[in-house]
């Protein structure tokens, strides 16, 4: 059989073109032991997948050129060669932008058959995005009730259900996003405390003091430069930062500068947490379990936005780094 596929052709320079990620038909002939033949049916627009695009030192290896752009996928099984999955099973785990894939059973774990949400809520609540801000502010940022937390990206798929999951744990919330329309909707709809535009806001080292009169206790992280810096004025003595993600770093063409006032971590005495969710696996189930039971009782709100058509995928990547996504972003294939 055929597949259609989006092949990495060259390591992008700045937001990625069809000069240097393109559509190409590849041939499916074998699947081997321990494999899957899948046909996808969503993909996960991850920030992340842009720092694998790049030969640097991550914590995936970097994506081979001629090869499908890494990403998480929802397929369905058209062929197992592997204990534990059967055709007809809906998967969700790490494949390719490809209409079909041949995937290693180990990357893939089955849908629950009974599971009563839509399947691509395991690439969005009850996948990476609704785990991680789960992990990150339980475990990696140690949240507590009463504390002051500051959320970056705030109106993003991360960003948004980590701001709510703080307000269940008791905290004041603050969150950073790019238009007064996001900070509407996670003050007015999701119940944060507050939001700065940080496009309008003019000086952001004082929006934040504004914002969060006591300091910062917990800053989670998903955008780094200017964001960070100012973040840093703000901490309280012991905060802890969730350095979950650097978006606005993720295009650059030249070396990125800074954080340059790096020496509030020694002064402050800040615990700085490098955040992966992937650390977590293990716990995946009892993270779902929680997030499901906040969906069913009306805690949790999220926004999925879904990009119909295969031939959109790379247009629709690239709205992520313009602020344009509103709410999880995917493709259905
Ligand atoms: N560590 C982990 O394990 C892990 C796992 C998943 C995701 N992440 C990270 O979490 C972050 C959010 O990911 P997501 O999937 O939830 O994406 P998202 O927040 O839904 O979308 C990205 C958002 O980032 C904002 N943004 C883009 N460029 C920016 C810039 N230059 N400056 C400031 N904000 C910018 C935009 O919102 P505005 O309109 O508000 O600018 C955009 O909508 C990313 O950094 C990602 O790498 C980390």
């Amino acid at each position: 059989m055929t597949k259609q596929q989006w092949t990495l052709k060259a390591r992008p320079q700045g937001i990625p073109d069809r000069s240097e990620v393109d559509i190409e038909t590849r041939t499916i002939d074998h699947v081997p032991d321990e494999h899957l033949l899948i046909e996808c049916l969503y993909f996960s627009m991850d920030p992340a997948i842009r720092g694998w695009m790049s030969d640097v030192p991550n914590y995936l290896p970097p994506i081979p050129l001629g090869d499908s752009v890494r990403s998480s996928v929802v397929g369905k099984v058209l062929q197992s060669e592997a204990d534990g999955f059967s055709t007809g099973d809906l998967v969700v785990g790490t494949g390719g932008w490809e209409t079909h894939g041949v995937v290693p059973a180990a990357y893939f774990s089955v849908i629950p058959p009974d599971s009563p949400f839509p399947a691509h809520y395991y690439l969005s609540a009850l996948g990476a995005v609704g785990l991680t801000p789960y992990f990150g502010l339980l475990r990696a940022g140690k949240a507590a009730a009463g504390q002051t937390l500051l959320m970056s990206a705030a109106a993003g798929a991360v960003g948004s259900i980590g701001g709510q999951i703080g307000k269940i744990l008791g905290q004041r919330v603050v969150g950073i996003a790019g238009s007064d329309e996001k900070c509407r909707w996670v003050t007015d709809e999701l119940g944060f405390d507050s939001c700065i535009n940080y496009k309008t806001c003019g000086d952001m080292e004082q929006a934040i003091r504004g914002a969060c009169p006591e300091g910062v206790d917990l800053f989670f992280d998903n955008v780094g430069g200017e964001i960070l810096d100012a973040a840093l004025m703000n901490l309280n003595k012991d905060a802890n930062i969730v350095f979950c993600g650097s978006i606005s770093n993720y295009n650059a063409t030249e070396p990125v500068p800074g954080p340059y006032n790096w020496w509030q971590v020694l002064a402050r005495s800040v615990t700085v947490q490098g955040y992966l969710i992937s650390d977590y696996l293990s716990e995946f189930p009892e993270g779902q379990a929680q997030i499901s039971e906040w969906i069913n009782s009306g805690q949790l709100k999220f926004k999925e936005h879904i990009v119909d058509g295969f031939e959109n995928t790379l247009d629709a990547y690239n709205l992520l780094f313009e602020g344009k996504n509103d709410g999880k972003l995917m493709v259905k294939v």
